[in-house]
């Protein structure tokens, strides 16, 4: 439809009209509007399947079912553009099976504390790799004429407090750390909607916050889609308008509708602003017409698609040489998790899976004639259980290798609460420890949505897989990586520190007296661990593969460069093992100097390869002016200066492989900043400021 139709339209419809376009009719719904022939847009979650419940007014019983996809930890982990891609299509179609206009999904806020419990919906601590991935993700579901909701913006960095508690946050840091992953989605793929977070940023409500809203989302960056409201996250519905919340979710809220009819009479609020509203709605409940309904989805097919994505999600942390697994002819399964699949996570993004691989049954039909023993290794619950793990230990030294499944349990991490610490369960700890050393051949396969503590007992592991909240065919996905059919590839997107109080956020987390102080600054993940020069139990980017690697011939385009121009940066990688297998090459920046401080350095670029034994590829990154500048906040703006870059290539943040120095010419004609309150310093090394100082100096 038309821009004039629309506005056509707008100028057909009643101030009440208008109004109650802008809140929800049912718990997934907007509100139709058959004189005008405005049809509703139906919502649902989101966002690693389709949660659609059959009830529109019902928050949340007996969801349609769905392919349950692996969680962002686990997708982001395989730091694939295309595959995210593939996911968004393949999502794109269960929408459409499911009479779904809108996916409520992705979720791109930054893993601040692993103890956040929401982390295993969110993709990583880098908010160049998050952007990245969410755009692929936003692609894919919107190339099949699905939308998507961008959320939670901005800063809902944990779930304590999560509906009133205010981050604290400067503005550098929003605009460098909080921020760039929803700017790079916006720009690279236009999500159809964004959602707004539940808490307060810097005291305002993020439903009510115009800076963010309307300066920075729409005006600067240029969304073209419409501010849908977390659900509930509305507390003054014109306050909300004003700040440029267009949609409010869910309804039926005849109250708020009534007081923004009221506010346009008053003259409190302007109607062209409702108008804007409505305007961005209509827009994409038309644009949701226009798509396709209704065919079935390849449940089988989509089912598949979850194990491949899966299989290059998982990251082998770990690996003395006893995986892939050979000639094994008994095998001890030891923990729950391998009889139910911990394969998602809790809240709102609950899926009703289609089907479900059960990894011991994976395991054993891929195990062909050996021996398999299974023992439950744990409760449920979070009772002591020596018994269990006597028998454990048992079947464990019965057999050649001992498999651990190990979940950490729903109740220690799920969407509406925070983690209070990093470990496994006391039993589950205790299981390990006496396992590993009754078996040295003792694999432990973990299914978290964030990072865990295993000092108590790493030591001990032969080998270590993160399989995450892995899908609904995680199980099978395993196995594949087990037993070699699947060459592990995935590398951790978020940092997994010794400790709890090793973390970024641990003086300023959770907040007190209703506020969460971002004291940390920019100096979150990797940036925190780098500048402290601080241990970590595996770095941001580690992951390793049942082959090796060799990286040479690290080229630029150019030495000198000035920065609109931006730089491309090349490198060959070399499959120095025995078998297929997979690299994730990353590109870090480091400045040299700059006229603030920064970061030792940042994640700019990364490619996925894939290579033969023996095989060479060059792999190319382009690195565009924002990869070498920092929000200035005195000029209120990007700023890249003139001076020494070092260009990091590594298979992790921890193990850079060889590096390229390069010289940037700025071209920026910035503001000169100097006034009485400047110190000689910085007049002197302002090549503006010098002149001027230098004579009056020696007077
Ligand atoms: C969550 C959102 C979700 C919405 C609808 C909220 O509580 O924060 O992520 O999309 O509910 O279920």
């Amino acid at each position: 439809m038309s821009m004039t139709d629309i506005r056509s339209i707008i100028s057909q419809m009643t101030l009440e009209e208008k109004a109650a376009l802008c809140t929800g009719a049912t718990a997934w719904t907007t509100t139709p509007l058959e004189r005008l022939g405005v049809p509703e847009l139906f919502v649902s979650d989101g966002p690693h399947g389709i949660r659609r419940v059959p009830d529109e007014n019902s928050m949340a019983i007996g969801a349609l079912p769905a392919t349950c996809f692996p969680t962002a930890s686990c997708t982001a982990a395989s730091w694939d553009r295309d595959l995210l891609r593939e996911l968004g299509e393949a999502l794109a179609e269960e929408a459409i099976a499911l009479d779904v206009d809108v996916l409520l999904g992705p979720g791109v806020n930054m893993k601040r504390t692993p103890a956040c419990g929401r982390n295993f919906e969110y993709f990583s601590e880098d908010p160049y790799l998050a952007g990245e991935l969410a755009a692929s993700f936003i692609n894919g579901v919107q190339g099949r004429g699905v939308g998507t909701s961008l959320k939670h913006y901005a800063t809902n960095n944990q779930e304590y407090q999560r509906m009133t508690i205010s981050s604290e946050v400067d503005e550098r840091t929003l605009r460098e750390i909080y921020l760039p992953a929803f700017e790079t989605a916006v720009k690279k793929a236009q999500p159809w909607t964004v959602m707004c977070c539940y808490n307060r940023v810097n005291g305002i409500y993020g439903s009510e916050h115009h800076k963010l809203l309307t300066e920075i989302l729409k005006d600067e960056w240029g969304l073209e889609g419409f501010v849908v409201s977390d659900w509930g996250a509305v507390h003054d519905r014109v306050a909300a308008l004003q700040g440029g919340l267009d949609l409010e979710m869910p309804g039926p809220r005849g109250r708020r509708v009534q007081a923004v009819v009221e506010a346009v009479r008053q003259g409190k609020l302007a109607e062209d602003l409702l108008d804007e509203g409505v305007r961005r709605i209509l827009r994409i409940v038309f644009k949701a017409a226009e798509a396709p309904k209704g065919a079935a989805f390849d449940a089988a097919g989509h089912h598949a698609l979850a194990r491949k994505i899966a299989g290059e999600g998982l990251v082998l942390l770990k690996n003395d040489g006893v995986l892939p697994l050979k000639n094994v002819r008994r095998i001890a399964v030891i923990g729950h998790a391998a009889v139910e699949a911990h394969f998602q996570g809790g809240g709102s993004s609950h899926i009703n899976a289609t089907q479900v691989d059960v990894p011991l049954e994976a395991l054993k039909k891929r195990a062909g004639d050996a021996q398999i023993a299974f023992c439950e290794g744990y409760p449920a619950d979070d009772s002591s259980q020596p018994a269990l793990i006597e028998e454990a230990v048992a079947a464990a030294r019965a057999a050649d290798v001992a498999l651990l499944y190990i979940a950490l349990p729903t109740y220690k991490e799920s969407e509406g609460y925070d983690r209070a610490d990093l470990d496994l369960t006391a039993q589950q700890t205790a299981l390990i420890q006496a396992v590993t050393a009754a078996q040295p051949k003792s694999v432990v396969v973990l299914h978290n949505g964030s990072a865990v503590t295993m000092s108590a007992w790493l030591g001990g592991a032969a080998a270590v897989l993160e399989a995450w909240m892995m899908g609904q065919a995680g199980g099978s996905a395993i196995a594949d990586v087990l037993f070699g059919d699947v060459n592990p590839s995935g590398k951790l997107a978020e940092t997994f520190p010794l400790r709890l109080a090793d973390t970024p956020a641990y003086i300023n987390y959770p907040g007190e007296n209703g506020k969460v102080r971002y004291g940390e600054g920019l100096f979150i993940g990797y940036r925190y661990y780098d500048v402290r020069e601080q241990p970590v139990l595996f770095p941001f980017g580690h992951g390793l593969s049942y082959t090796t690697f060799g990286y040479a011939a690290p080229r630029v385009s150019s030495e000198t460069f000035r920065d609109v121009d931006g730089l491309t940066v090349s490198v060959d990688v070399t499959n120095t093992g025995p078998v297929a297998g997979k690299e994730v090459v990353q590109i870090y920046v480091r400045d040299h100097k700059a006229s603030l401080v920064r970061p030792v350095k940042e994640l700019k670029g990364f490619a996925k390869v894939a290579l033969e034994p023996g095989e060479t590829k060059t792999v190319t990154v382009t690195l565009d002016f924002r990869a070498f500048a920092f929000y200035h906040p005195a000029y209120k703006r990007w700023v890249a200066e003139d001076g020494e870059f070092d260009i990091l290539i590594g298979a992790s943040a921890a193990d850079i492989r060889c590096a390229k120095t390069v010289t940037l010419k700025s071209t920026l004609e910035l503001p000169c900043l100097l006034n009485r309150e400047s110190t000689t310093r910085e007049w002197l090394d302002d090549p503006r400021g010098k002149p001027v100082f230098k004579p009056l100096a020696s007077r």
